[in-house]
C-alpha cells in the first residue's frame, strides 16, 4: 500500500469523499480513522457505507482551507485535494492545516492531477478533464465523471505548477517532497483487459506526491 503499513495507526483523510480510502484503512488495521470533507452529502454517504460495514470511523464536514488543528495524526491522506484551491494563498492555507494535523516524522500522501499533464479523455476510467491549453497558473479546469460512459457530474478545479505545489508544502513546513506516479498491477490489467493502461503509463494525469514532517 503506497502509505505503507497502516497498523495501529492514526489517519485523517482529508477530502474523504464517501469514504471509500476511510474504510479501506480502517479494514487494514488503523487504530484510529477521521474523514473530513467539504460536502454534508458525501459524509451521509460515508456514514451510511461504514454503518453497513459495521467500522468504527469518525466523520465531519469541513473545509480543509479553514480546518486548524484537530489533533497530530501519524498519516494525513488525500486523494484528491489540493487542485481544489482556487488561490495559491488557499493552497498555502491547505498545506499548512495539513501540517498542523500530523506528528513530527508524520507522512502526507496525496493524489493529485498532474501538474504537467492535467488534461485527459479517459471516460472509460470514468473521468474527462477539460481546460484550454497551453495552462496558466490557476487555470480553471472542468472534471465530468462518467458511469458506463454516460456522464453523472461536472465540477472544477484549477492548474498549478510543480513549483507552486512544492512552494505552498515548503512554506507550510514539509520536506522530503516526492513525486511518483501510480502502479499499475497486474491484477488489475487483468480485471478491467479492456481499458487503455498505455495513455496512463505513457503520460500519467493522476501523480501521488508525498511528504514528511
Ligand atoms: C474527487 S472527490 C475524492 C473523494 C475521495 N477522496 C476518493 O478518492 O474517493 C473530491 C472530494 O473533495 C472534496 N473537497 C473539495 N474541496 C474541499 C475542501 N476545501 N475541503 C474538504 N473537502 C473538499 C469534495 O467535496 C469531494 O468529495
Amino acid at each position: 500500500m503506497l502509505v505503507g503499513n497502516v497498523s495501529g495507526k492514526t489517519i485523517l483523510d482529508l477530502a474523504c469523499g464517501d469514504g471509500n480510502f476511510s474504510r479501506k484503512f480502517k479494514k487494514k488495521g488503523a487504530k484510529e480513522v477521521l474523514g473530513i470533507d467539504l460536502s454534508e452529502e458525501m459524509i451521509k454517504l460515508a456514514k451510511n457505507k461504514t454503518l453497513q460495514e459495521k467500522l468504527d470511523i469518525k466523520y465531519l464536514v469541513g473545509d480543509v482551507i479553514k480546518l486548524g488543528e484537530i489533533k497530530e495524526f501519524d498519516i494525513v491522506i488525500s486523494a484528491f485535494l489540493l487542485h481544489y484551491s482556487k488561490t495559491k494563498e488557499e493552497l498555502l492555507q491547505m498545506c499548512k492545516n495539513i501540517y498542523m494535523n500530523l506528528k513530527k516524522g508524520g507522512k502526507f500522501v496525496t493524489l493529485n492531477q498532474s501538474p504537467t499533464n492535467p488534461i485527459k479523455d479517459v471516460k472509460e476510467f470514468g473521468a474527462k478533464v477539460e481546460g484550454l491549453e497551453p495552462l496558466k497558473e490557476g487555470d480553471e479546469l472542468t472534471v465530468r465523471l462518467y458511469d458506463n460512459m454516460k456522464e453523472v457530474c461536472s465540477f472544477k478545479t484549477y492548474h498549478w505548477s510543480k513549483n507552486t505545489y512544492e512552494t505552498c508544502l515548503r512554506e507550510a513546513g514539509f520536506k522530503d517532497i516526492k513525486w511518483s506516479s501510480l502502479s499499475i498491477l497486474k491484477e488489475g490489467i487483468k480485471k478491467y483487459p479492456k481499458y487503455n493502461w498505455k495513455k496512463y503509463i505513457h503520460k500519467p494525469y493522476i501523480l501521488i506526491i508525498e511528504a514528511l514532517k
